[in-house]
């Protein structure tokens, strides 16, 4: 990252980022350093560490980006086992054929390719903490066998003969309704409700703003960069549906575009300009400027799209290009400001708008 004419702290001053910025409310967890500083963030906390006394299995939920993995390690942190593994599994990561062995490993020879004896994550993780990421993806056909080993029962590696108990602690995550999964008939409700014994919902970022400023705060900690005040405001504005990640990113890019130290709202991605343009009594036509630049960042430039998504004519988005001085009347999208098309309008299409997990 830049660094704009900053000295190394770390060289002349060997204290810790926690030391040196107590306002940031700094905390370890399993190898990850986590802001804590709203209310809504410390109660999320507070209940992982009594849910950490336990040896129950937690499900948490929350959109894409919140920071669930984050409280899995928080409460493996509180847990007694703190001492023992922490072993997390994505299970939209691997195909059909491979979580099975991965979770419960397997013996060699048990499969053309199992040239020796592997352990599954269940072993690995033994009287410590399993962390299964995105348990919605895991496939039907897994579900029964995930449920009997949580039910208390042992397996078998793969071609194994001998019984294992499972000892780890199993802590669950999903950024879908496991409910409407249920319904859909992709998920088993013995399962869900197995999982769904203590259930830890992550607040979206939208609702937790008092984090934002300290979380920019340690994002930026390293590329010497900090907030005008403005542009926090327009931070703390802004909806996030990609949440503490599109957050991080979104300053990357800002510290990449800066012209100094302090970022200005000049330098954050168009997409904040259009929110801010809303509620800032800018001129209907800068504001509808705002919204064709941002269809045609989401179709990549491409005019056609771009006034299909309007539901206007492109004889007409051409027209009003032109009437802006638009370099995108060329049709092709433009240097510098093209560019930071990507931030947060790009992550809104993806990450959609919609309603949060309300589990
Ligand atoms: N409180 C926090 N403080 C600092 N960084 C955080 C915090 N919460 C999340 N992050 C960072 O944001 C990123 C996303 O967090 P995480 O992977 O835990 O999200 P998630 O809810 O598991 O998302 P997904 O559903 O997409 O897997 C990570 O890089 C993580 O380190
Ligand atoms: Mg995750």
């Amino acid at each position: 990252m830049k660094r704009f004419g900053v000295e190394s702290d770390e060289v002349t001053h060997p204290l810790t980022l926690r030391e040196r910025r107590p306002e940031l409310r700094l905390m370890n967890f399993a190898g990850m350093t986590a802001v804590v500083a709203s209310g809504t963030m410390r109660r999320v906390l507070e209940k992982a560490e009594k849910v950490a006394r336990t040896d129950s299995t937690v499900l948490i939920s929350g959109e894409s980006g919140v920071g669930k993995e984050l409280v899995a390690r928080a409460i493996h942190h509180y847990s007694p086992r703190a001492d023992k593994p922490f072993v997390d599994l994505n299970c939209a990561a691997f195909p059909e054929n491979l979580i099975e062995s991965e979770l419960f490993g397997y013996e060699k020879g048990a499969f053309s390719g199992a040239e020796s004896t592997k352990q599954g994550m269940f072993e690995a993780a033994a009287e410590g903490t399993l962390f299964l990421d995105e348990i919605g993806e895991l496939e039907m056909r897994m579900q029964p066998k995930l449920l009997r080993v949580l039910d208390g029962q042992p397996y078998y590696r793969l071609g194994g003969t001998r019984k294992i108990q499972a000892t780890a602690r199993i802590v669950a995550a999903t950024n879908a309704s496991l409910e409407n999964a249920v319904h859909r008939g992709l998920f088993r409700m013995d399962l869900f409700h197995r999982l769904d014994a203590i259930q830890l919902r992550v607040p979206s970022l939208r609702e937790r703003i008092d984090d934002i400023g300290p979380l920019c705060d340690m994002f930026l900690e390293s590329s010497g960069c900090n907030l005008r005040a403005d542009t926090l405001e327009l931070l703390r504005q802004y909806s996030w549906p990609g949440n503490i990640r599109e957050l991080r990113n979104v300053l990357n890019k800002a510290v990449v575009f800066a012209e100094g130290p302090e970022l200005t709202p000049a330098d954050l991605p168009l997409g904040f300009e259009h929110d801010h343009a809303a509620t800032s009594g800018y001129s209907l036509e800068r504001i509808e400027e705002q919204t064709i630049l941002r269809a045609l960042d989401q179709t990549g430039g491409h005019q056609q799209k771009a006034a299909d998504i309007l539901g206007i004519s492109r004889r007409t988005l051409i027209r009003k290009l032109k009437t802006y001085g638009s370099p995108h009347t060329n049709g092709h999208k433009t240097g510098d400001r093209g560019a930071r098309m990507h931030g947060p309008v790009a992550a809104a299409h993806a990450g959609g708008h919609g309603p949060g997990v309300s589990l």
